[in-house]
């Protein structure tokens, strides 16, 4: 056991050249965080974009709720495995793509939003958030929205909209003149939010579109990098959220749903990446690209398992979105190095929180646990 072994948590046995990998990814994240500071400069201009600022607008908007994610705060733990079909292996070095590699994956599926027991609704954006762990302690780590594009271009957007959507008591819903002003002083925010309405709101989980929205880099072993973004495509088809279930009263429908699915079957989602040409929008999620640009194919996601949040598990888990391995680079997008800062600042307090049990029981409506 060294130093090295010490500083990077890595087990006695685990060989130098894996050591220098996890040290090359931990100083990725320490980098993907700096950098954050530096952008936003915190300690040098009070009142500027801090990840603190960012998590304190939460817990304003949302109320304290100890112990859970200061956004998409209702969730239950996923896992399973990805199939590398090989095709990804000529756009990125990473081992994740490379020909017959399955990888184990732990995930977590979630609902948009501060408050870990908000009744399920079709309207509130769902999450998948996934760590694939690598030969060699690398690790990618990413998380994936089911909407087309992101509501905002940059973190003082995001900001300013948190505080501007934070629903009227006197309504439940959120002001109308100020999300007129947000809107009047972003207009890439009010086009982005009429393609998020007019999505198509699938039955459930199992059945949605996750996607990066964020633009990233892939790196291929001869050194050429693409921009790319990447979606989980379900390989049941999609299915409209009917009637009955837009009418549901049970709180933890989405949720229950997708428990009585895994017990019966494993669920399957491609692995799409999106191919992006230098005249696509790389550093803004506001903006879709193309829909004939280039898609390929690179494998296949199995989910298994679920269970709820406890010690362990992804409840103790940072899917921080720059947490990336050896063939994947972030890009320009300024809303990534703000996200890795806000979700190292949500986990830090998070973790030094009394837990309390989660909304989601992880138990299917018949009774039986998995
Ligand atoms: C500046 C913009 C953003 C900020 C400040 C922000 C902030 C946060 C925070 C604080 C969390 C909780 C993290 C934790 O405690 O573990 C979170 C979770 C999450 N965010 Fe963001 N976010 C932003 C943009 C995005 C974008 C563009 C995506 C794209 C898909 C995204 C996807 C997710 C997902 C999937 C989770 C849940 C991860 C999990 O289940 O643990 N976020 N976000």
């Amino acid at each position: 056991m060294t130093l090295l072994h010490d500083l990077t948590g890595a087990p006695p046995g685990m060989t130098t050249r894996a050591l220098m990998l996890r040290l090359a990814g931990i100083g990725a994240v320490l980098a993907g965080t700096a950098g954050a500071f530096t952008y936003t400069g915190g300690w040098l201009s009070p009142g500027a974009l801090t990840p603190a600022r960012v998590v304190d607008r939460f817990e304003q908007v949302n109320g304290p709720h100890p112990g859970f994610r200061r956004n998409h705060a209702k969730g239950l733990c996923v896992a399973g495995d990805f199939a590398s079909n090989g095709n990804g292996a000529r756009l990125s070095k990473a081992s994740v793509f490379s020909a017959g590699r399955v990888t184990r994956v732990e995930g977590r599926v979630a609902l948009a939003g501060g408050q870990p027991y908000a009744a399920d609704a079709g309207t509130i954006v769902r999450s998948l958030a996934l760590r694939f762990q690598l030969p060699e302690g690398e690790e990618w780590r990413t998380g994936l929205n089911n909407i087309p594009v992101f509501p905002v271009r940059t973190p003082e957007a995001f900001y300013e909209q948190l505080l501007a959507a934070k629903p009227d008591p006197a309504t439940g819903k959120p002001n109308p003149e100020r999300m007129k002003a947000f809107f009047a002083m972003h207009p890439e925010s009010a086009t982005a939010a009429a393609l998020i309405k007019a999505r198509r709101i699938t039955s459930g989980f199992a059945d949605s579109t996750f996607r990066s929205l964020n633009a990233f880099r892939f790196v291929a072993s001869n050194g050429r990098t693409t921009p790319v973004r990447w979606a989980f495509v379900p390989e049941r088809p999609a299915a409209t959220e009917s009637a009955a279930q837009a009418a549901q009263t049970d709180k933890n429908y989405l949720f229950d749903d997708l428990v009585a699915q895994l017990r019966r079957e494993p669920l399957h989602w491609r692995l799409v990446v999106t191919l992006g040409q230098a005249r696509d929008a790389i550093a803004d999620a506001t903006l879709p690209w193309p829909s004939d640009r280039e898609s390929v194919d690179v494998g296949t996601l199995t989910l298994t398992d679920a269970a709820p949040e406890d010690a362990g598990n992804c409840r103790d888990i940072n899917f921080d979105p720059l947490v990336l391995p050896d063939g994947i680079a972030p890009s320009d997008d300024p809303l990534l190095s703000v996200r890795s800062a806000a979700y190292a600042r949500s986990f830090t307090r998070r973790a030094g929180e009394e837990k309390m049990p989660s909304a989601v029981a992880g138990t299917p409506p018949d009774g039986a646990s998995l």
